[in-house]
């Protein structure tokens, strides 16, 4: 028994040491290759760079070095048109190419592909291009055999395997060119299987050939039809019944709403769809309709009216010159749908039921409120008053020094003379003492501005 428990123990211990070391070995097999979106951005970024070298090929095939090939140039430098001169003018402009942002990828992709591929280029230009300069292709040069970030057309998959026959453009195998993909055909709309060669359901062989294109069927038809009208039909789909016509058997919409009125409610319509039907609210200006916006009401709402012109309901204009509506002293009426409201005219307010007058001070006070809100923030850049204020505070100011200098005039004048300077020296002396409050009063009124 205790020999038995010994030799099981280090089996578990095998067992579990061997289940670490695969997941091991998957965990680093995995971080070893790139996935699958590493892959394809891979792939993308060198077909764009191999598109833009083509569409570089075709900019400078009229080019040459500069004023023609001279006989000294092609001894020396050969012509233009393999020269590594052109292939300088080409590779410059390869991620700078604006079609590449339309091919999704980014500046900063293309720059990381073509430092890995500039060398595999420069390879291509002097061996394949040089070769065959019509038929070599980059792509298949670089892409394909030099990075190996892409697959050969109609191959797919890491092993670049080949892809199926999609029935010559009626698919397109997934992965084509790419290390990705599921390599299956994605069928275009209305054929399926597996090389999409069958018609999808809903669809027919146009021209009865077993290889003919797949049509859509009328939209009456359940699944199967012989051609494109509602009387091809095998079945009818749902919201369609067969009704007998001159030329037969024809699949025909029914229209829900006659046959069962599955709207209800009393402000509801409900509306005929191929297949179908629809349910919808009155417009406001309905208080019964049959279908939407005001034109569809069969019965109008309060303060609605039946429409002068075409059908449904209008608005009520309670507000016309002869209404009997905001009568009142400075009253101004505002329609509105359905209603209306009783405004005061322009410069009066309500109190109570009557418009009166705004008052007077108070739409002054609300003119002057921004300068009032200044003067107490302490804010004195009131241009206004500030001006006025240096003009009058100049003018008593002039009438103060005024008087100073017509009591020296004068006491020159009558020197000698005591009498007349006392009484001319108190005059002024009362005049500017009553000047000073002034000046005094000016500038506090500022001040307090
Ligand atoms: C790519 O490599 C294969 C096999 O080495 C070769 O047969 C083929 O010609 C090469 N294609 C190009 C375009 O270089
Ligand atoms: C693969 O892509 C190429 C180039 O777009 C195209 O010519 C070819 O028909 C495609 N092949 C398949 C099987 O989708």
């Amino acid at each position: 028994d205790t020999r038995s428990q010994n030799s099981t123990m280090p089996l578990i211990y095998q067992l579990a040491s061997i289940g670490l070391l695969l997941s091991l070995i998957s965990h680093v097999a995995q971080s070893g290759s790139p996935d699958s979106q590493q892959l394809s951005s891979q792939c993308q970024a060198c077909s764009a760079i191999a598109a833009a070298f083509q569409r570089g090929l075709e900019r400078t095939a009229r080019d040459n070095f500069g004023g023609g090939n001279t006989n000294w140039e092609e001894t020396r430098l050969g012509t233009y048109a393999l020269s590594e001169t052109r292939l300088v003018d080409i590779t410059d402009r390869l991620c700078k190419d604006k079609d590449n942002e339309m091919d999704g990828v980014t500046s900063s992709e293309c720059h990381a592909m073509l430092e890995k591929i500039e060398e595999d280029i420069e390879k291509f230009w002097f061996g394949a291009f040089k070769a065959n300069p019509t038929s070599a292709s980059l792509r298949d040069s670089v892409c394909v055999n030099g990075t190996a970030a892409c697959c050969a057309y109609g191959r797919w998959g890491p092993e670049c395997a080949p892809c199926p026959d999609c029935s010559g453009g009626r698919g397109d195998c997934n992965g084509n060119g790419t290390r990705t993909g599921t390599g299956a055909c994605d069928c275009h709309p209305g054929y399926s299987g597996a090389q999409c060669s069958d018609c999808s359901a809903k669809y027919y062989r146009a021209n009865g050939e077993s290889n003919g294109e797949c049509k859509a069927c009328s939209p009456a038809c359940r699944s199967a039809c012989t051609g494109p009208l509602a009387t091809q039909c095998d079945q009818c789909a749902d919201g369609y019944e067969t009704v007998q016509q001159a030329d037969g058997a024809a699949c025909v919409d029914i229209d829900e709403c006659q046959t069962r009125s599955p709207c209800s409610g009393p402000r509801s319509f409900c509306e005929n769809l191929p297949g179908s039907y629809r349910c919808g609210d009155c417009d406001r200006a309905c208080s019964a309709c049959s279908g939407p916006g005001q034109v569809g009401c069969t019965a109008c709402s309060p303060g609605f009216e039946p429409a002068t012109t075409g059908s449904g309901c209008q608005d009520v204009n309670e507000c016309s010159p002869d209404s009997p509506h905001c009568t009142g002293p400075y009253e101004r009426c505002v329609n509105l749908p359905g209603s209306y409201r009783c405004d005061c005219q322009p410069g009066y307010q309500r109190s109570g039921s009557q418009c009166v007058p705004k008052p007077a001070a108070s739409s002054k006070k609300s003119a002057n409120s921004k300068q009032t809100k200044k003067g107490q923030s302490g804010n004195k850049k009131g241009k206004p008053p500030k001006l006025i204020w240096t003009v009058a505070y100049t003018i008593e100011f002039a009438k103060f020094f005024g008087a100073i200098v017509g009591l020296a005039v004068f006491a020159v004048a009558v020197k000698g003379r005591p009498a007349p300077v006392t009484v001319a020296a108190c005059l002024a002396g009362w005049y500017l003492c009553k000047q000073s409050s002034v000046l005094d009063r000016v500038y506090l009124h500022a001040g307090r501005r």
